[in-house]
């Protein structure tokens, strides 16, 4: 009976039955929907390995931890468990009921290590603790051991930021103003009004993603400042702390899901806006480095099609995680990879991988296509 199991199994696996199509469930090799948003996949001696957030069918929180799977072709994916697991513990940064998202997980060829970075929230505080989470493991499939959370960036100032702009943001004052969005409140969010007010504290880090850049230095990028301001901030040789080098990219412009890569000796940065789980339209910047100078440039979505009645003015209705490629020394196409969410059942978000292709310019544009890019 095991032997028949198995061999029809193989044969749905091998006539393709499996093969994920965007805007549909994609299912493991066991027939259960991947279970891993807001993640991302690396490639690791001749497997790669998808990390996400394993999300409960109904609520909010985190109630297992980060999922991880392996794959030897981007199709068929093996669940190997929980990478990352809650803590049982009361009181405990990743207590059960904490709210995990965006892991990312990079390996350390220096150290041999796989570290994950993670955005946190303490369990029944909501999105308050706005940290950014580490832990590590010797092993891709884990079990990862939580190492500490934290804001980032305490009593330090943007490296580029000049004296001028040091006093300037000092004299702000965050908390006398209660209304969002009129041209003052903007002018003094431009000044460093949300960098001062969390100096001491630490800068927020919600949504956030990872980077490695080709001379091997890792940079975290995150949502920061109430999700007003995006900070790029370089990672220890380890990738287990902070340099202290850190910049703010687009202040006020309300900028989440950050998903970067490098194409023609220039640094793309595709974010999405602040809609909680509804889709918005993409947002696109050029980098002349990764500490910018940076131009924002219209969404790269374009053309027909999208996840139900979703257009390329709502992301195809999903919301970016990660760029990565099947294979970089074969040029295979970047994939965007992304989250439609479910917010009824999250565990049931849909994933989203379309190639990036690109204008004759060399500007990224991402298309519709139902099938998966492999
Ligand atoms: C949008 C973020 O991109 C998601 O990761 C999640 O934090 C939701 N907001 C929560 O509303």
């Amino acid at each position: 009976m095991r032997k028949m199991l198995f061999l029809v199994t193989a044969w749905l696996l091998s006539a393709g039955v499996f093969a994920q199509q965007n805007g549909e469930l994609w299912m493991d090799v066991d027939g259960k929907h991947i279970n891993a948003h807001g993640g991302n996949v690396i490639k690791y001696g001749d497997k790669y390995y998808w990390y996400g957030e394993n999300r409960p069918y109904r609520g909010f929180t985190t109630e297992a931890g980060v999922g991880v799977y392996s794959s030897t072709d981007l199709q068929h994916w093996k669940d190997e468990g929980i990478a990352l697991a809650v803590s049982e513990e009361p009181g405990h940064d990743i207590e059960r009921g904490c709210i995990m998202e965006r892991p990312k997980v990079l390996y350390n060829a220096k150290t041999g290590k796989f570290v994950m970075l993670f955005h946190l929230e303490l369990k029944g505080r909501g999105y308050e603790a706005a940290r950014v989470a580490f832990a590590i493991s010797d092993s891709p499939t884990g079990p990862f051991r939580f190492i500490r959370s934290t804001r980032v960036n305490a009593n330090v100032w943007p490296f580029d930021y000049t004296k001028k702009q040091v006093e300037a943001a000092k004299q702000t004052d965050a908390s006398k103003w209660k209304k969002w969005w009129t041209p003052e409140w903007m002018a003094e969010t431009q000044k460093g009004m949300y960098l001062w007010s969390d100096m001491a504290g630490g800068q927020m880090s919600r949504d956030m993603t990872v980077y490695v850049d080709d001379d091997g230095k890792a940079y975290h990028i995150t949502s920061s400042q109430e999700n007003l301001t995006l900070l790029v901030s370089e990672l220890t040789d380890d990738y287990l702390d902070f340099t202290g080098k850190y910049n703010m990219v687009a202040p006020g412009g309300q900028n989440e899901a950050p998903c970067i890569f490098k194409h023609g000796g220039k640094y793309w940065l595709i974010c999405s806006g602040c809609t909680g789980w509804e889709p918005n339209e993409a947002r696109m910047f050029r980098g002349e480095s990764i500490w910018g100078p940076w131009t924002q440039l219209p969404s790269p979505f374009e053309g027909e099609g999208g996840y139900r009645d979703f257009s390329a003015k709502k992301t195809f209705g999903a919301q970016g995680t990660y760029i990565f490629r099947k294979n970089e020394e074969a040029g295979s196409p970047y994939i965007f990879m992304a989250d439609i969410w479910n917010p009824r059942h999250l565990s049931e978000s849909l994933h989203l991988w379309l190639p990036i292709g690109f204008k004759t310019d060399g500007t990224p544009v991402i298309r519709w296509q139902p099938a998966v890019p492999y």
